[in-house]
């Protein structure tokens, strides 16, 4: 098992003289910021030595078909090495379906002592995130994280940030359901004066929310788009955990949860999630309506989500990187 690092520690990967890591750095610079790691046999080194070994936590909708589309080879050069969901059965269903089967495991713990993984991917929950973000990155694992609202609410983005600035681990917050977050990063490099998430579902996308429950929201009278909530990102996030987790990534990119306006909004009249984002700032104002075909397994997941985590993977494991 490797051995665990305090926040702030130093790597313990072996030492490289002065001359290579001056041709690492150029090197690192040039292609993106590939990272230059000689880490796990689970890590792609610059060498190309061989495909990211992927550690899985969640085998729902958006675990399934990471799963998949790894086996497939559409992920780009990353290996499904070891799945772990709370349910056994969602686990062993998963790889039943795979040619290349991963090791399923029975404990979060079994997963960061595999030496393989170089990446946790996180498709489970807000709580998961809560529960195993720090011990991962402590584990010497980078991280792909999907609950992303858990990020917003309470301190833990903070604690992250904090612990990756004593290391070299990676974490990885993909865009979800949304488009748009390339021109928001840019944007925020100057002054943005506004930030609008406006998502717009049908009703057995938004059916078991807290603020629904809690408010005894009836979805299913609504006979038109119904605005029914509206509020900060960070109160959205904790309020409907599982519906917009897209506005954690957008205040991310850019003016952060408090500032970020979200509504959500019902709409019988739709099957698709609709999100369109609205920024205005010192670059003029952008635009990005996406209308989202849910997920065949999870209707409250966009497909464009699902496929959102695939693009991520491959994104980290190729050197040509497109976009902002
Ligand atoms: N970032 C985005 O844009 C975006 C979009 C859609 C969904 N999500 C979020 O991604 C996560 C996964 O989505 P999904 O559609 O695959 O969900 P899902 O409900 O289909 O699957 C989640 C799986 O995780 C397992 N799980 C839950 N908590 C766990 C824990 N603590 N440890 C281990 N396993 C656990 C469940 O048993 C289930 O099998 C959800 O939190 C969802 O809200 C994010």
């Amino acid at each position: 098992m490797p051995k665990e690092r305090e926040p702030g520690e130093p790597s313990a990967e072996p030492q490289v003289s002065p001359t290579a890591q001056v041709k690492l750095l150029y090197r690192a610079v040039h292609f993106g910021g590939e990272r230059v790691s000689n880490g796990g046999s689970g890590r792609r080194d610059m060498g190309g030595r061989g495909p990211l070994g992927v550690g899985l936590v969640g085998c729902g909708a958006i675990g399934t078909a990471l799963a998949h589309a790894i086996d497939e080879g559409r992920a780009g050069s990353a290996r499904l090495v070891c799945v772990y969901d709370l349910k056994p059965e969602k686990s062993g269903k998963l790889v039943e379906g795979l040619r290349r089967r991963p090791r399923v495991v029975g404990t979060f713990q079994e997963l960061i002592e595999c030496d393989e993984v170089g990446l946790i991917v996180e498709a489970a929950s807000q709580e998961a995130v809560r529960q195993y973000a720090l011990r991962a990155l402590r584990a010497g694992k980078d991280l792909m994280i999907m609950s992303e609202g858990a990020l917003v609410d309470g301190g833990l983005a903070g604690e992250i940030r904090a612990l990756l600035r004593g290391s070299d681990r990676r974490v990885y917050l993909p865009s979800g359901a949304i488009a748009g977050l390339d021109g928001l990063k840019a944007a925020a490099i100057n002054r943005v004066d506004e930030v609008v998430l406006r998502t717009r579902k049908p009703p057995e996308g938004l059916r078991g929310a807290p603020y629904v429950e809690e408010n005894r929201i009836d979805l299913d009278a609504a006979r038109g788009p119904q605005l029914i909530y509206k509020g900060s990102a960070s109160e959205a996030c904790r309020l409907f955990p599982e519906n917009v987790n897209v506005a954690a990534a957008l205040s991310l990119a850019g003016i952060g949860p408090e500032r970020t306006r979200v509504e959500v909004w019902v709409d019988p009249t739709t099957r698709r999630n609709v999100h369109e984002v609205h920024v205005r700032g010192e670059f003029g104002t952008l635009t990005v309506h996406a209308e989202n075909v849910p997920s065949t397994l999870n209707p409250r997941t966009s497909a464009l989500a699902v496929l959102s985590a695939i693009a991520t993977l491959k994104k980290i494991t190729e050197r040509f990187q497109v976009g902002t």
